[in-house]
């Protein structure tokens, strides 16, 4: 056996466990392998559709009842393309309320920019449907928490579009350091150092006729249209706007540091953060910085996080190595990489795809596991938690507390680059009331957060 195949069976061997706690969600809803489940899409733009799309196309016995778009174009388009690719029609709605009210949805499936995930959530599971929610969950701590406590109360699958969870190369990197491998963990060190340039808003328009601006806001405050935020055909730049978004640290480090939480055995919270950032870079006009750099200081190590829209020479793990498991990354210069160190190797991590490799004392690989980008596998576990009852590998309280990790980041950087003293148990700061302003958010009036979920 050639010491790559060894490796890897040995590490395989002893993965064993299931990535999501077993944990049962009720009997009532249970639906067999016969039975059909109904989907509906609230968010049609490139990511909701592809997604929802490909798990129609992979799993048996779903449909795709209804779409749901505040934005016309993309809502046509998004039923077109069900026509096209499945060969049935979807009903087209422009307000979600319909898909709550709707008795024949068993679940539904939320790729709406951020500011809205946590709210639909909410509602979806307060109307009895189970819910797939893409990445970050939240846009501020505190709906975050509702997400769990609306999951639990009404006991439905809440899945996380967190899909490295579903990774067989990560549930084996967290086997290996579980199994202490790696020794003690000294350090976790994230990177998402991205291209971009300078960013200015465009001058506000009047609404354009495609679009029903009022509930593409929902939650965040009124303000005029500007064609920076929402785009007809494409995402639109609502990353560069705290209302919105978390920016790059909730696009695609949420991603990075998810995935470091998983594999190191999903630590609780931090008790402090620092961060530091700005758009000192190219000067732009986005409120969310161009690069930032993060410790949490975990009491027994620290995890850091470097995030930049500024690195145009670092590259994202490329597409043939995503989907091919015997190759990995060039580590130096990948740009979405995790470093883990521990007392006896270094791990590399790969997050879109590329699998993990350690490296010993000399310089040597001492184990590996390649690995690929797992979104066809979180949407099988989807399907089958909504099937067996059992907690989706994204389960809410896991993915809430990675994007606290988020939130935590972003707070420190927007009160002034300040460190935060955190009370894990009530997820409140203790050193900043502007910090906790922050944690609890704003809603606009008729799109409130509910006290009690
Ligand atoms: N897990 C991943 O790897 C991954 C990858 C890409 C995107 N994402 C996430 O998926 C989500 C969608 O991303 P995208 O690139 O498709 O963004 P997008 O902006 O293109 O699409 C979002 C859609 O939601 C619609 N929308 C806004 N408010 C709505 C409302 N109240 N009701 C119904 N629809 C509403 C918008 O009109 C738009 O069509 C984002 O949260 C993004 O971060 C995750």
């Amino acid at each position: 056996m050639d010491r790559r195949k060894f490796i890897r069976r040995g590490v395989l061997a002893s993965a064993g466990m299931a990535i999501g706690a077993n944990v049962f969600l009720g009997t009532s809803s249970c639906k067999g392998a016969n039975d059909r489940i109904t989907l509906a899409l609230i968010g049609c733009g490139g990511r909701g559709l592809g997604c929802i799309v490909n798990c129609c196309k992979i799993n048996e016995n779903i449909v795709i009842k209804t779409v749901c778009d505040v934005n016309k174009t993309k809502l046509g388009k998004a039923a077109s393309e069900i026509e096209k690719t499945l060969g049935y029609t979807s009903k087209q709605v422009e307000d979600m309320k319909e898909i709550f009210d709707d008795k024949d949805i068993d679940a539904v499936w939320i790729a709406t920019p951020e500011h809205w995930h946590m709210l639909a959530t909410v509602l979806a599971c307060q109307a009895g449907k189970d819910v797939y929610v893409e990445k970050n969950p939240s846009i501020n701590i505190m709906e975050g928490r509702k997400m769990v406590e609306a999951a639990n109360k009404y006991k439905r699958i809440v899945q996380v579009g967190f899909q490295n969870r579903s990774a067989p190369y990560a549930l084996s990197a967290r086997q290996y350091i579980a199994n202490g491998k790696l020794g003690k963990i000294v350090a976790v060190k994230c990177y998402n150092m991205l291209g971009g340039g300078k960013w200015e808003e465009k001058p506000e328009t009047p609404v354009p006729a495609w679009l029903d601006w009022d509930k593409w806001l929902g939650p965040a405050p009124m303000r005029g249209f500007s064609p920076s935020i929402v785009d007809e055909n494409g995402r639109g730049d609502w990353l560069s706007y705290w209302a919105y978004s978390g920016g790059g640290l909730a696009d695609d480090a949420s991603h990075v540091m998810d995935l470091a939480r998983f594999v190191i055995g999903d630590p609780g919270h931090p008790k402090s953060v620092y961060g530091w950032g700005g758009n000192h870079i190219f000067g732009g006009t986005r409120e969310t910085p161009e690069y930032q750099s993060i410790v949490y200081d975990f009491a027994t190590f620290t995890l850091s996080c470097d995030n930049a829209c500024a690195t145009d020479y670092m590259t994202k793990t490329p597409g043939d190595i995503r989907m091919d498991p015997t190759k990995f990354p060039n580590w130096r210069n990948n740009s979405t990489r995790t470093e883990i160190y521990g007392t006896e190797g270094l791990m590399y991590l790969g997050r879109h795809g590329g699998g993990w490799q350690v490296l010993g004392p000399n310089n040597e690989i001492v184990a590996q596991e390649g690995g690929i980008h797992p979104d066809k596998e979180h949407q099988i576990n989807f399907i089958e938690s909504l099937r067996s009852r059992k907690q989706p590998n994204g389960n809410a309280e896991e993915c809430h507390r990675s994007a606290v990790l988020v939130h935590l980041g972003n707070t420190a950087y927007r009160v002034g680059n300040k460190q935060l003293l955190f009370d894990p148990a009530t997820e409140k700061f203790t050193n900043s009331e502007e910090a906790n302003v922050i944690a609890k958010g704003y809603y606009r009036k008729g799109y409130e957060m509910p006290e009690n979920v």
